[in-house]
């Protein structure tokens, strides 16, 4: 965890963006998918998830709707999450992500070849912003080796009562319990079980965390995030890494080129 990695000018200016191409790529409600990391994967079959990969889309909330299944409010406010291809696409996101002092902090947790596969802006959105259950990201983002690592950025400051990450001490050395894997046609995921016992549910600790924080998640590090019930946002902007030494495998559900970490002049 570093506190302060990033300027809260830069913060700022990343949220600012993020909220413009809320806006502008804002679906409607019947074109988009709802996205919940509860355990009721919804969009593990839905094309629109799994055509994002190259793409800025937007994921709606599952609590943004009514019980007429009608948005409670303006839609760029009901999302859940901007993904997958901000990092590559958006020049402000561009020039955040693809930078030399991200690929030194790589660097400097082992990466040989560090590069950009995704990212994600959440929004854990007030009082509708949703819980993400435990998971580590190797699951979703597997490589032989393993390699992802996660670059968390506290866009707003992370609290326990809006939502913040909450991981397992030493949680990183437990063997992976998950792979998904897309299916044969391509169209939808499941998760391969390699050992059923769950991840421990005691012991996880809360990352508080100030506006400009960079946390760095091992891709075996259980982590999960609670909702956000308060009436603040907490902003975020992830993005993985993989290293491209390790092989990356064709039923992956994120099939795109990663781009090395320093490509840009920044
Ligand atoms: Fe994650």
């Amino acid at each position: 965890m570093l506190p302060d990695f990033v300027e809260p000018g830069a913060c700022l200016e990343l949220r600012k963006q993020a909220m413009i191409l809320a806006e502008k790529f804002c679906p409607s409600p019947q074109e988009a998918t709802v996205f919940t990391a509860d355990g009721t994967a919804v969009h593990a079959s839905d094309d629109y998830f799994l055509s994002s990969g190259d793409k800025i889309r937007c994921f709606f909330e599952k609590d943004a709707f009514d019980e007429r299944g009608e948005l409670r409010q303006d839609a760029h406010l009901c999302l859940n999450k901007l993904g997958h291809a901000m990092h590559d696409l958006d020049p402000i996101f561009s020039e955040f992500s693809h930078s030399r002092r991200l690929a030194a902090v790589a660097k400097s947790v082992g990466f040989k070849d560090e590069r950009l596969l995704q990212s994600m802006y959440i929004f854990k959105q007030p009082r509708i912003g949703g819980e993400v259950t435990c998971h580590v990201d190797h699951t979703y983002l597997w490589t032989e080796p393993q390699s992802v690592v996660g670059f968390w950025f506290a866009i707003d400051d992370a609290t326990i009562e809006n939502g913040c990450l909450w991981v397992l001490p030493g949680g990183h050395k437990i063997p992976v319990k998950t792979r998904n894997r897309l299916t044969n046609d391509g169209r939808s995921t499941y998760d391969e079980v390699i050992d059923p016992t769950p991840y421990p549910t005691e012991g996880l600790v809360p990352l508080e965390a100030k506006r400009g924080t960079l946390v760095l998640l091992h891709g075996t590090m259980p982590h999960r995030s609670g909702a956000n019930k308060s009436d603040k946002p907490r902003h975020a902007y992830t993005i993985h890494a993989i290293d491209g030494t390790a092989n990356y495998p064709e039923d992956n559900w994120l099939q795109r080129k990663s781009l090395p970490m320093s490509g840009f002049l920044n």
